[in-house]
């Protein structure tokens, strides 16, 4: 189980990035946002100290607008992010119905805040019953619903009209993490949130834009009390220094050329589309869902790396995926697709697949 840092090898194909649109592969893209970076590269200071750039508050106001939210604040990671909610939530006295599945940031928020059972019920994924049951059970004066929309290591979904109906019911805040969405769906990216139809307004999103962004960073969006919430409160916004203003003019530009982008979404759509059913003809376990990331769900820890091996020798590049990460009989490995891959490559891969007798 040993974790070790490898590059990814020259010549093959990299099915572990999340760069869903392929922003970061393209070479024409790389250099327009080198070309319009806004100095200084460093912010020099916590945001609250002597930090505080024009350009956050540009991008902040930008966000807001795309996600048609109160307000914005920009964080250095989508860790840091789902952490500071978490935190900035719990000293409101609240109790948490988290998805057992939720992200490791969404997690280690909770266990920073030292919550207990009494504060804190994990739900199992996806379960809107289950969610309904502990919420009817809870005597809390305040509720907060924890959710990824697109699940990072499943690719399936969040019921969020199902979520949003449940949480105004038994008036909880809704949180989303959006990382695995945001910029792959909805009108122009807005993510899945907007894809389910529904308005951001009263719900909280962390928009991590590492991934399909092709960058680095989050921002929060929601109502503009909770952005003073987490200004006051969040220990990650406020002990560390701002992001880099190079990254939040980035992440500006990024912002105004996403809608733009409708032929990636697609591509990238269709060929997990694609993917998926030549996989399930061959009835492989590949989970639900029609996001680019594609779990092949093969149990043992030596199934999952005997398959990423085997991959790896016809060009592939996947990793295996253990516990930790994913609950125990479910390793993996996790295929994610990007609007750069083509068709000769994805007939090849599913080929390779197919192909696969466990030496184990
Ligand atoms: C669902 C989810 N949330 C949050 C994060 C953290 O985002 P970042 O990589 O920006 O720290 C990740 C990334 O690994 C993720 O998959």
């Amino acid at each position: 189980m040993r974790r070790s840092l490898s590059p990814v090898p020259d010549g093959v194909l990299n099915l572990c990035s999340n760069d869903y649109l392929g922003l970061v592969a393209d070479q024409a893209w790389q250099e327009e946002l080198r070309s319009s970076l806004v100095e200084p590269a460093g912010a020099g200071a916590s945001r609250l100290l002597g930090g505080e750039h024009h350009i956050y508050a540009e991008l902040e106001e930008a966000f807001s607008q795309f996600k048609g939210t109160e307000a914005s604040l920009f964080f250095s990671s989508g860790y840091l992010a789902n952490e500071a909610v978490v935190q900035t939530l719990a000293r409101l006295d609240v109790h948490f119905f988290s998805d057992c599945l939720n992200h490791a940031s969404i997690i280690d928020g909770c266990r920073l805040a030292r919550l207990d059972r009494d504060r804190l019920t994990v739900v199992p994924h996806r379960d809107i019953d289950a969610f309904v049951d502990a919420l009817k059970d809870s005597r809390a004066s305040r509720r907060v619903i924890l959710t990824e929309s697109i699940f990072s290591m499943d690719g399936d979904a969040a019921d969020l009209r199902k979520l949003c109906d449940v949480a105004g019911e038994y008036e909880a805040l809704l949180v989303v993490d959006e990382a695995h969405a945001i910029g792959v769906f909805g009108r122009g990216g807005r993510g899945w949130l907007d894809e389910q139809g529904l308005p951001a307004g009263e719900i909280v999103t962390v928009n991590p834009l590492g991934k399909a962004w092709g960058l680095q960073g989050a921002t929060v969006s929601g109502p503009r009390w909770f952005r003073e919430a987490l200004i006051n409160a969040a220990r990650p916004f406020i002990y560390t220094t701002g992001p880099s203003p190079w990254l939040a003019g980035a992440a500006l530009l990024t912002l105004r050329r996403m809608p733009h982008w409708d032929d990636r979404r697609r591509r990238v759509r269709e060929l997990a589309g694609r993917l998926r059913e030549s996989l399930r003809c061959g009835n492989g376990d590949v989970g639900g869902g029609d996001s680019p990331i594609i779990p092949i769900i093969v149990g043992s820890a030596a199934a999952a790396l005997d398959l990423s091996r085997h991959l790896l020798e016809a060009g592939f590049f996947c990793r295996a995926v253990r516990p930790p990460t994913v609950p125990e009989g479910t390793c993996r490995v996790r295929i994610s697709l990007t609007a750069a891959v083509t068709d000769d490559q994805l007939e090849c891969l599913v080929d390779a697949i197919r192909g696969w007798r466990p030496r184990t």
